[in-house]
């Protein structure tokens, strides 16, 4: 049995259509993130889950309970927001037991349900303090308390981690994670942290303008990216997208062109449909070009290079190359290389990218054409 089960979610704000048939089963224990850029309905689609916002249509199954209708109190949910909104007046105790109060439990079962909180998230000696004596971590994990307290079966969390610096960021990315793994919990997280999204998700949902662009695994959705969205929003840096255009088929083959790449085969996927003439996006991600011999490859020349010590990553101008969207008919390269180079800004290299590691997108609704790579893992 699903933990959540969402049909055909529509939510129209006005006549703003914020969520558009939104489908999806997630399986006890999961922790589901929830990707997207600004305004593709993320917190939306939470609060819908939460109660907080009624849908327009559709249907919503908490642990095959039908809440589509159902007050927030009664949904057997939590959720976390990235402004944790504390009690200022009231102990770490007192805000971690407020739900439970509020719904009028016995007084030893909400004593023992926040020592156990505490317990897990490490607050055992804080429980007297008042919210502004605490660091912002702290802070952050009695909002998390707040919501374990309560025992829901779904977690909802909207960018809580957002307002922290990176370093707690990562303390808490790790502390959540194994927070999940003890608690057993389903959770639906929302980020816009990659990696965030990377590391802590059993599945990756992607929106986009309120629609499910594609779900799956991180590293499935790294590797195949269903459609050139989702392909230019995972990973970061982002991939590199130059256009080119077909001037053969053979079968399972395209050869397509570009001015500053030349003539080059990529495979097709079975059932991709193209003809000679289309314009077609070639995606390749930084971490798939590499650095080419003199006579190799094609010219670059270095505008910036970033040392971040095991890796490096620089970022070229490679015109004639003709970047997707670039009006200017120039081509910004980034490349990702897996050691120290010594390389600086103005330096002329030369790149290569092989074919088989390069993604091609097309169609109507730029869908990825060539075939699925295999999985790393
Ligand atoms: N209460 C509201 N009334 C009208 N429009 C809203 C309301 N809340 C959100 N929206 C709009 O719905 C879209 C999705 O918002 P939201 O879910 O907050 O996006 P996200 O969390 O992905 O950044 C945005 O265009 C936003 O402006
Ligand atoms: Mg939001």
């Amino acid at each position: 049995m699903s933990s959540l089960q969402l049909r055909n979610i529509e939510k129209n704000y006005g006549n703003y259509h914020a969520l558009r048939g939104i489908n999806l089963d997630v399986a006890p224990g999961e922790f589901i993130v929830m990707v997207g850029p600004s305004g593709c309905g993320k917190s939306t689609l939470l609060k819908s889950i939460a109660g907080l916002e009624p849908i327009t249509s559709g249907t919503m199954i908490i642990n095959g309970r039908d809440v589509t209708r159902a007050e927030p109190g009664e949904r057997g949910i939590a959720m976390v927001f990235q402004s944790y909104a504390l009690y200022p007046h009231m102990s770490v105790a007192e805000n971690m037991g407020f739900g439970l109060r509020m719904a009028k439990r016995p007084k030893p079962e909400i004593d023992a349900a926040v020592a156990r909180a505490a317990k897990i998230l490490r607050l055992t000696d804080q429980l007297d303090k008042l919210p502004r004596q605490l660091s912002g971590g702290q802070r952050q994990r009695v909002a998390i308390g707040r919501a374990i307290t309560r025992a829901p079966e779904v977690f909802l969390f909207d960018e809580p981690l957002s307002n922290l610096d990176a370093a707690l960021r990562t303390q808490m990315r790790v502390e959540l994670s194994t927070l999940h793994a003890e608690l057993g919990a389903t959770m639906v997280y929302v980020t816009h942290d990659q990696v965030e999204a990377m590391t802590m998700a059993s599945r990756i949902v992607v929106l986009n303008q309120g629609r499910i662009e594609q779900v799956g695994s991180p590293l499935d959705l790294y590797r195949n990216p269903d459609n050139f969205f989702v392909a230019g929003f995972l990973g970061a840096p982002r991939m590199n997208f130059f256009e080119a255009s077909v001037v053969a088929l053979e079968e399972g083959w395209v050869r397509v062109s570009n001015p500053g790449a030349g003539v080059f085969s990529i495979a097709l996927r079975p059932g991709a449909r193209l003809e000679v003439g289309d314009t077609v996006k070639v995606g390749v991600r930084p971490e798939a070009f590499h650095l080419a011999e003199e006579d190799d490859g094609l010219a670059a020349s270095v505008r910036l290079v970033e040392h971040l010590g095991r890796e490096t990553i620089v970022y070229a101008d490679a015109t004639p190359l003709l970047s997707v969207g670039s009006d200017t008919g120039t081509s910004n390269v980034t490349i990702h290389l897996p050691d120290i180079v010594g390389l600086a800004a103005g330096a002329s290299i030369r790149i290569a990218f092989d074919p088989d590691q390069a993604y091609l997108f097309g169609g109507p609704d730029d869908q990825t054409l060539s075939p699925p790579k295999a999985s790393a893992i």
